[in-house]
C-alpha cells in the first residue's frame, strides 16, 4: 500500500512514516516544513516532496500516485494559529478541499487528523463524538484553530454526503511522545525541558485545568485500527484514559526527573494578552475507539518515563 501524509515531517507524521516503513509500506509525504523537520525523514529514507496542500496540482498528481491519503497537514496548536490565522484558516478549507476533491476524483480514502480543541468551552465528564462544539467569541483568537479544525471536518463530512468520498476523522487530544517539539507551548515536552535544565515549570493559572494525554504508540494504534475499518463517513475520539491536572503533571514530571526546579504560576493574560481563553477540561470518551479494539498499553507514567529517557539522550 502507498501511503500519502500530509504534514507527514511533523511530530505525529514521523512516528506514522516510521511505522508504517517498518510494515513494508511505501510512504510520501507532503510539508512545506514549517514546523515539520526533514532530516530524520531522510534518515529513514522515505520519500518526501516539499510543497503546500494548497498546491492544487501537486496535491492531486500525489493523491493520484497513491493509495491512501493521511491528512495531518496544519498549523498546530492554539497559540501558533491565532498569530497565523490566515494561513491557518487557508490550509484548513483550500488544502483539505484539495485533497478531497482529489481523493473524489481518483477515488482514494481520506484520514483526516482533527482535534478535541472543535469540543471547545465543554467541560463535561468525557466528550462522546456527539457533543456539540461550544466555542467563544470570534473576536477572541485563541478559537481559531478550532474553527479551522470544524471546517475541516464539516468539509470532509459534505464530499461523505454529497460525493460519496471514503472519509474518517480522528479527532485527536492532546498527544505527546520522543521527537515533540517544545517550540510551539506543548505542555509536556516544555515541562521536561524546563526541569532537567532545573528552570521553573511555568503553569498557567492555577494548574487546575485537567486535560488527558495519549502516547504516540498508542495513538498509531488507533490510527491504524480507524483507517483498518470499514465504516466511512465516521469520527472517533483519539486521545488518552487518565486525567490530570496541569499543576499535577508539573509535579509528576519534576517528580520522575528528580528536578529541583521551582513552580512558577502565569495567568493567561501575562501569557498570551486579552485575546487568550482556554478550556478547564478536555477528556475523551474512547468507547467509539475501544469498539474498533482499541487499547491502549502506556499508562501515563510510562509514557513520560519514555519522553524524558528520549530528552536526557538528545540533551534538549
Ligand atoms: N499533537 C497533538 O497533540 C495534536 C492534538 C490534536 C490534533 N492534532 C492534529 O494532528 C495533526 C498533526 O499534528 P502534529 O502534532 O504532528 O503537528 P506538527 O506541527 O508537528 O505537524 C504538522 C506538519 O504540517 C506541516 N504543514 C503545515 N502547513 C502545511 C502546509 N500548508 N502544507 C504542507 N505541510 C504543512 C508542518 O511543516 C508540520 O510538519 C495536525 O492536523 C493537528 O491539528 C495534533
Amino acid at each position: 500500500m502507498h501511503y500519502l501524509i500530509t504534514g507527514g515531517a511533523g511530530f505525529i507524521g514521523t512516528h506514522l512514516t516510521k511505522r508504517l516503513l517498518e510494515k513494508g509500506q511505501q510512504v510520501s509525504i507532503l510539508d512545506n516544513l514549517t514546523t515539520g523537520r526533514a532530516e530524520r525523514l531522510t534518515e529513514l529514507n522515505a520519500n518526501v516532496i516539499v510543497g503546500c496542500v494548497t498546491d492544487r496540482e501537486l496535491v492531486s498528481r500525489l493523491v493520484a500516485a497513491s493509495d491512501y491519503i493521511i491528512h495531518l497537514a496544519c498549523i498546530v496548536g492554539v497559540r501558533l494559529a491565532m498569530h497565523k490565522g490566515i494561513e491557518t484558516l487557508k490550509i484548513s478549507y483550500l488544502g483539505t478541499e484539495n485533497l478531497l476533491e482529489a481523493a473524489t476524483l481518483h477515488q482514494k480514502e481520506i484520514f483526516i487528523a482533527s482535534s478535541s480543541a472543535i469540543y471547545g468551552k465543554i467541560s463535561q465528564l468525557s466528550v462522546t463524538e456527539k457533543d456539540d462544539s461550544l466555542l467563544g467569541a470570534s473576536s477572541k483568537a485563541s478559537w481559531l484553530y478550532s474553527v479551522g479544525k470544524l471546517v475541516e471536518e464539516h468539509l470532509s463530512l459534505a464530499y461523505f454526503r454529497e460525493r460519496g468520498t471514503k472519509i474518517k476523522i480522528g479527532r485527536f487530544f492532546n498527544v505527546i511522545g520522543c521527537y515533540q517539539t517544545d517550540s510551539y507551548g506543548m505542555v509536556v515536552p516544555n515541562f521536561v525541558r524546563q526541569a532537567l535544565k532545573g528552570s521553573p515549570l511555568t503553569v498557567y493559572e492555577d494548574g487546575s485545568q485537567t486535560r488527558t494525554f495519549g502516547y504516540i504508540e498508542d495513538i498509531l494504534d488507533g490510527v491504524e485500527l480507524i483507517t483498518a475499518s470499514g465504516a466511512h463517513g465516521q469520527i472517533y475520539n483519539l486521545g488518552g484514559f487518565e486525567e490530570i491536572s496541569i499543576l499535577e503533571l508539573a509535579l509528576k514530571i519534576k517528580s520522575l526527573t528528580s528536578s529541583a526546579s521551582p513552580i512558577e504560576f502565569i495567568p493567561y493574560a501575562a501569557a498570551f494578552g486579552s485575546n487568550f481563553e482556554e478550556t478547564r477540561k478536555r477528556v475523551p470518551n474512547i468507547s467509539r475507539l475501544r469498539q474498533l479494539g482499541y487499547s491502549p498499553r502506556y499508562s501515563l507514567d510510562n509514557a513520560l518515563r519514555e519522553i524524558i529517557a528520549h530528552h536526557t539522550l538528545c540533551k534538549n
